[in-house]
């Protein structure tokens, strides 16, 4: 009978204990995953889905390059060559569509907090600056950026 009360106790003891664990581990689950948020190479930023066109808009890619020449041209060249920044040559298949125009147009944000943007301030040396950009004009660029690769 002693032994009987003893084991009672015990295992209301161990139930109350297993119950409490698992209601912590199940509420503590979803934030967990939150936290581990992995990276989706679309870059910091307002931008999060962009619709691309096939055949490309040519009206987009004159104005797209329009803004290259006075803004853009005195860092990066059309060709793959590097100067300050990296040549253009490329760069839509290297990037999501995403990615780039948040670079464009959240150049400081993406230094400071994008991995891929980071690596390659490391090395460039060099801090792209705010060109003030609006998502309008960032769009133009993006389509000038898929013109510029498509040409071979
Ligand atoms: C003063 C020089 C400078 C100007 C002007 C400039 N950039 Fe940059 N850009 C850089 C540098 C340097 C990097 C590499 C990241 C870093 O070091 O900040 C870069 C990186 C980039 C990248 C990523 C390239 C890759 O290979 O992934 C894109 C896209 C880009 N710039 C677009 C633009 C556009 C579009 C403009 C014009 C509106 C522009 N940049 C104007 C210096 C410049």
């Amino acid at each position: 009978m002693k032994n009987f009360i003893v084991f009672s106790f015990l295992s209301i003891f161990l139930i109350a204990c297993g119950g409490d664990s698992s209601k912590k581990s199940t509420s503590a689950r979803p934030k967990a995953k939150k936290a581990i948020k992995a990276d989706d190479g679309k870059g910091v930023g307002e931008i999060k889905n962009v619709k691309l066109n096939n055949p490309l808009d040519e009206e987009m890619v004159k104005k797209g390059l329009a803004i290259y020449d006075t803004k853009c041209s005195a860092c990066h060249k059309k060709s793959a060559k590097r100067v300050v920044g990296p040549g253009f040559k490329g760069v839509t298949e290297r990037r999501k569509p995403e990615w780039t125009m948040n670079m464009i147009t959240n150049t400081g944000a993406m230094l400071d907090k994008d991995p891929e943007a980071q690596k390659l301030l490391e090395e460039c040396l060099t801090r792209m600056p705010n060109q003030n950009v609006s998502v309008e004009d960032a769009r133009a660029l993006l389509e000038f950026l898929y013109s510029n690769d498509a040409k071979g």
